[in-house]
């Protein structure tokens, strides 16, 4: 029996994508056995508890195992992601006592880990147990992370004020004020540990990215030519989406039962993704005025109470929230959900016609699964430049424009949702994310491409 450690850093996103690909692991292959790593967030990472409960239940093959809580002082850090950075870095024994506690009934063939868990390379290294990254972005961010230490000792400065245009092979030339916020600001400590992550790269034994290889020919050519980390060594890299999960039946669903094919346009920001009161003010107006259908998932602000930033934000109050009458007036043609909605099951219903989507990877990889076409509104991680990604390469998307303040007028929202769809820009968008439906459809079909990559990994694990 071939043993396999997932190890994703906390956080909904990653977890999913990563448990995803243990499952289609064991369906092709039944002989593995996966462990799976799961760090208790001191901070509110989207709820994953259900989720977790629900495969232990169904996957006998998968075992999991929960790192005792780290407790922080989580006021001293600047960001979430350096918290995280944080609490895999003190979970590091706790990861090696893991290791070599399964390692005394099994052979470990592999550790598969996400970026932010960098710090168990070492002692993945000691103990003789090759390491794979999981990337649950594309893979053109893994052509800009494997390039960031070039364009790292390219310049003294942070990229933040440099408002320049970066050329990273394979992707679209990329407004440097599209970076991700770790990558904007030289000095920072997230910084650090992003570079620190592109630097190690190159020292694993093979990159796994949820994406398929019709999807990214161009980055996943220039990484596998070498031409990201020119002079360095370049793992093999395996595409092996989209890796979703799927959902249960939910109310909203009889909902868009009742709406026309095509007809409904779905808003949803993740799990994370907070607007302003006033933000989703403006939407609510645009909608209206839009005169589309509607699905829109509305979260509560993030609160202006900063001991607050880490915990589950609040059910929110929609007749605070939104225009006075809103609900009222859009009763017949749109639907508003509080702060969830089974995303999946929405996006592949046949009712849905168009997504206003933050550009998480994993919302992507959702929406071209199901053939529909994209409005982008990023707002945090790699986001802004899978916006580059999805308007100027793949053409699945249209973009909203986003103000200098992140603002967005209703006028923007009711001229784009109008574009999406009732215009001839619309149709092609449509039409283009259609075609790479059915090859997402075509690459997770047994010798499709996706399928064959899982295939490449398992051969090499059934080795070590
Ligand atoms: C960046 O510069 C450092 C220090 O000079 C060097 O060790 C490293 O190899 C360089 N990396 C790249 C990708 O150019």
């Amino acid at each position: 029996m071939e043993t396999v450690v997932l190890y994703p850093s906390p956080g909904m996103g990653h977890l999913i994508a990563l448990v995803e690909l243990g499952k289609l692991i064991l369906h092709h292959h039944p002989s593995f056995s996966l462990h799976i790593l799961i760090v208790l967030p001191s901070y509110y990472t989207g709820s994953t508890a259900a989720y977790i409960r629900h495969i232990s239940a169904t996957v006998p093959s998968i075992t999991f195992h929960y790192l005792p809580p780290i407790s922080l002082e989580l006021d001293s850090f600047p960001s979430t992601a350096s918290v995280t950075f944080e609490v895999l870095h003190r979970s590091n024994p706790h990861v090696r006592r893991i290791l070599e506690s399964i390692s005394l009934s099994a052979t470990i063939s592999a550790i598969v880990i996400d970026m932010f868990c960098t710090c168990a390379l070492p002692i993945a290294a000691e103990l003789n147990i090759p390491t794979y990254y999981f990337m649950p972005s594309g893979a053109c961010d893994l052509a800009l992370l494997l390039h960031f230490p070039t364009l790292h000792n390219a310049t003294t400065k942070s990229f933040r004020d440099m408002n320049t245009i970066l050329h990273v092979p394979g992707i679209p030339p990329l407004p440097s004020s599209d970076l991700s916020d770790p990558m904007l600001y030289r000095n920072s400590m997230d910084y650090e540990s992003l570079l620190n992550f592109a630097q190690n790269i190159p020292n694993s034994a093979g990159i796994i990215v949820n994406t398929f290889e019709s999807l990214e020919t161009k980055p996943l050519n220039a990484i596998r030519e070498g031409k990201c980390n020119p002079g360095g060594h370049t793992p093999p890299v395996f595409p092996v989406g989209p890796l979703f999960a799927s959902e249960d039946r939910h109310d909203c669903l009889n909902w868009l039962d009742k709406q026309p094919s095509k007809s409904v346009v779905f808003l949803c920001f993740g799990s994370l993704g907070l607007f302003s009161a006033a933000q989703l003010k403006e939407i609510a107006v645009g909608l209206e005025r839009s005169g589309q259908r509607f699905l829109w998932v509305v979260r509560s602000p993030p609160s202006d109470d900063k001991s607050k930033r880490y915990l589950p934000p609040p059910e929110p109050d929609l007749d605070t929230l939104l225009p006075a009458g809103f609900l009222d007036r859009t009763k017949d043609r749109g639907l508003v959900l509080k702060s969830w909605a089974p995303q999946v099951a929405v996006l592949n219903h046949e009712s849905v016609g168009g997504f206003v989507t933050h550009c998480g990877w994993n919302s992507v990889m959702e929406a071209v699964w199901a053939a529909v076409p994209m409005v982008t509104w990023p707002l945090y991680a790699e986001q802004k430049m899978n916006r580059v990604v999805l308007v100027k390469e793949l053409k699945v998307a249209l973009r909203m424009e986003v103000a200098d303040d992140d603002f967005v007028a209703a006028e923007e929202v009711e001229r784009r949702l109008r574009e999406l769809m009732e215009s001839e820009k619309g149709r092609e968008i449509r039409k283009v994310v259609e075609e790479k439906s059915v090859e997402a459809r075509a690459a997770m079909r047994e010798g499709g491409s996706s399928i064959a990559a899982i295939g490449k990994l398992v051969e090499l694990w059934k080795r070590a």
